[in-house]
């Protein structure tokens, strides 16, 4: 977009008669923005290059982090990611030039980030992908070992006898089908974005769990038939991002690494963008469990993985006996009154605020003087208790020693209907810290 060119920028006044900014696909560089003003983005690029390549929960929508990373880098910079998920940041980033550094603690997320940043030889991809679908169409049940389909808890609960035997099948498919472990992830993730669909779970909950109401119905051959759809889809969306992948600029995905104890030196980053997981809402590694126990990277209990997770709900008694202040006015009054209602809730929000503090720090430790944060959090509520994690981590940034540059929301688009404002979780809050 041209250089001052705001013609996709119009002001608008929504159903509660509020003033928002409404901007229509790619953000300007210099879209003008003042504290506490609110934003409508529409994105059109949710699903571009690699980024449709699997669904993630509350994941960025691509048009943001493009944006702030054309307004606040350059070209050759690098940037970190402390809560990448899917590796959307690093997608951008790479496709605009920039090195970058996507941390998750989360296997399945960066088993998912390093297949969507992968550039693959299309050639080969094709190859492989024909090779794949006629093997399928020739899958019959008795082709398939009750031995060979994975253990993992409540199997028979999770899945139909057939879709056992099916994705069974197609992995076994896919293993055989190249020697080059690009491709095979690609595969491999192909199938994975499949598996909430074809498992007797609610695809529409971001927990894993089988509603009876839902009468799902499951039939013979819908594994196989969903994974050859989004094998071919996906196959086209690795290829958009490897046609518009033209550049030197590195990525890692590190491991041994969590958002509050990075393994980075001091003043490496030119950067930092994120959006932080929210205090209690989204339980990951249990959103992600049949995924992960087809691809191999979980077998058993989550709860070791839970407890790495900021915002989890894994917490011992002993911790929440009594009441736990974090020293920011606002945040102490809204953990009180938790507490009064519930003190194991009152706890997982005292954490989520303690371990995002820890998470602030690590970053400006490892961004140079200059350099900017820019976290996108929004509400959300514990106990019925508005909970607005954003204006307690702005507050608590200060004590830190950044200088709080700019904030701003962004509404969320598929909340936009007509709730009581409270009950929505209705708009994510960019705030802008500078060291
Ligand atoms: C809101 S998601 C990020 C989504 C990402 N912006 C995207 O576009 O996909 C938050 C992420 O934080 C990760 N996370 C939670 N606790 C973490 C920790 N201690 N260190 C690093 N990552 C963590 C979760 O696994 C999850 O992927």
């Amino acid at each position: 977009m041209p250089f001052g060119d705001l013609s996709n920028v119009k002001e608008i006044t929504n159903e509660f008669g509020e003033t928002l900014i409404r901007v229509d696909g790619d953000i300007p560089a210099d879209l003008p923005v003042s504290d506490g003003q609110r934003f409508l983005f529409i994105s059109y690029d949710q699903s571009k290059y690699s980024h449709g390549i699997h669904k993630y929960p509350a994941k960025f929508f691509p048009e943001l982090p493009r944006w702030l990373i054309n307004r606040y880098s350059q070209p050759n910079d690098l940037i970190l990611d402390p809560f990448a998920g899917s590796a959307t940041t690093n997608i951008e980033a790479l496709l605009l030039n920039r090195n970058s550094v996507a941390i998750d603690v989360d296997p399945f997320a960066k088993y998912l980030a390093k297949v969507k940043t992968i550039p693959i030889d299309k050639f080969e991809l094709n190859k492989t992908v024909d090779r794949i679908l006629k093997q399928l169409v020739t899958f019959n049940p008795k082709m398939v070992e009750s031995k060979d389909i994975p253990e993992f808890p409540y199997r028979e609960n999770w899945f139909a006898k057939e879709i056992l035997l099916e994705l069974t099948f197609i992995k076994k498919v896919i293993l055989n089908s190249t020697n080059d472990n690009k491709i095979k992830n690609l595969c491999l993730i192909s199938m994975s974005s499949v598996i909430r669909a074809v498992s007797n779970a609610d695809d529409n909950c971001t927990r894993t769990v089988v509603r009876k109401k839902l009468n799902k119905e499951i039939y013979p051959s819908f594994a196989l038939t969903k994974f050859a759809e989004n094998l071919i889809i996906n196959s086209y969306r690795i290829n958009d991002f490897t046609n518009r992948f033209n550049t030197n600029a590195t990525l890692e995905i590190p491991d041994g690494n969590d958002a509050r104890f990075l393994t980075y030196p001091d003043n490496h980053f030119d950067l930092a963008i994120t959006s932080p997981p929210y205090a209690n809402a989204v339980d990951y590694p249990r959103t992600h469990q049949l995924e992960m126990y087809w691809l191999g990277l979980a077998n058993g209990s989550l709860s070791k993985l839970k407890e790495t997770h900021i915002g989890t709900e894994v917490v011992m008694v002993n911790e929440y006996k009594q009441l736990h202040k974090i020293g920011e006015e606002s945040a102490d009054k809204k953990i009180e009154a938790i507490y009064k209602l519930d003190p194991r809730r009152a706890y997982i929000a005292y954490k989520y605020i303690y371990d995002m503090t820890l998470n602030m720090k690590e970053v400006y430790r490892v961004l140079k003087p200059g350099g900017r944060y820019i976290i996108v959090v929004g509400n959300n509520r514990i106990k019925g208790e508005l909970f607005e994690s954003w204006k307690y981590l702005m507050r608590l940034s200060e004590n830190i020693g950044y200088k709080v540059e700019n904030y701003f929301g962004s509404e969320i688009i598929k909340h936009f209907i007509k709730v009581p404002r409270e009950e929505r979780i209705n708009t994510d809050w960019i705030i802008v810290l500078k060291k």
